[in-house]
């Protein structure tokens, strides 16, 4: 079974359902409010769970019954939540989401993620170094991420960076990664003006940018590579990126080639979106294999 470490945020999303989105100053009648368990972190960690690794998480979560839901959540899943500690006197993190006119908008309040420093996750090196693959995303302090990818480079352990959200990302963080998974959006930020083409160039087979519903794009050494995505309708993209990431991280690490990871990774991803919430449609092992 594959060992999967994802070390990011564990929150709650607040979902408000609208049809339409308010503009700045407007106020707006919604339609319903739900709260859902979210966070990329944990959204990755579930999804590759339920794919059938074990996954082991390391964050924090707050003090408080958002803390209980989102620790009780990811048991239920089946995630391993040994290094997943809750913070005296913090707030979980929460994720603000409005859901309208076919998309989402997000405002996160990091709280009890900030929590997860570089010396909090030095508490679980030993569980880093006997893992296949480490997952990490950017809703945690960016020296936690550095920490990280020192980590994973001294223990020989393949790093996925999910730089999401955007932010710069530093230079020897890019290099040490094995594989960094941002969509057109964030790569634009990591590598600025540079042709898209050329930056693939320069990552062969470690940099795969997502392009939604077009699939995913690649390097392969010889030639750019376009995985296309699976076309469904979709009730609530929120995730889908973290379906995305996990699914990819399981594929890999159980030895499948990076073009059977990917098509795996789409299919999971397309089949989550059917349903609401960040991990309300994330699949199983069957319904992604039933369905390639
Ligand atoms: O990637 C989706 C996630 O981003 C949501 O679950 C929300 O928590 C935000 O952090």
């Amino acid at each position: 079974m594959a060992k999967i470490v994802v070390i990011g945020s564990a929150s709650m999303d607040l979902v408000v359902i609208s049809t339409k989105r308010p503009g700045a100053g407007e106020t707006v009648l919604g339609d319903s409010f739900k709260t859902v368990p979210g966070g990329k972190g944990a959204n990755q960690a579930v999804a590759a769970a339920r794919l059938g690794a074990e996954v082991t998480m390391i964050g924090c979560v707050g003090d408080d019954s958002f803390g209980e839901t989102i620790l009780s959540n990811l048991k239920s899943n089946g995630v391993i939540t040994n290094h997943v500690e809750p913070v005296t006197g913090m707030e979980s993190g929460t994720a603000h989401i409005i859901l309208a006119e076919g998309d989402n908008s997000i405002v996160v309040v990091k709280a009890a993620n900030d929590r997860i420093t570089p010396d909090y996750v030095e508490q679980a090196a030993a569980v880093i170094k006997a893992a296949d693959i480490v997952l990490i995303q950017q809703e945690i302090p960016e020296e936690t991420v550095v920490h990280v990818s020192e980590l994973c480079a001294n223990y020989q352990v393949p790093l996925m960076l999910n730089p999401a959200p955007a932010r710069p990302v530093p230079s020897v963080v890019i290099e040490r990664a094995a594989y960094i998974t941002p969509n057109e959006h964030e790569a634009a930020i990591l590598f600025g003006d540079e042709p898209l083409g050329d930056v693939l160039r320069r990552y062969p087979n470690k940099l795969i940018v997502t392009e939604g519903k077009r699939g995913v794009r690649y390097f392969d050494g010889n030639e750019e590579v376009v995985v296309p995505g699976y076309q469904v309708d979709a009730v609530d993209t929120t995730g889908a990126g973290d379906t995305f990431n996990g699914a990819f991280a399981v594929a890999l690490s159980e030895g499948m080639s990076i073009a059977d990871s990917l098509r795996f990774a789409n299919r999971a991803a397309s089949l989550s979106v059917m349903k609401f919430g960040a991990q309300g449609g994330m699949p199983s092992r069957l319904e992604v294999e039933g369905s390639l």
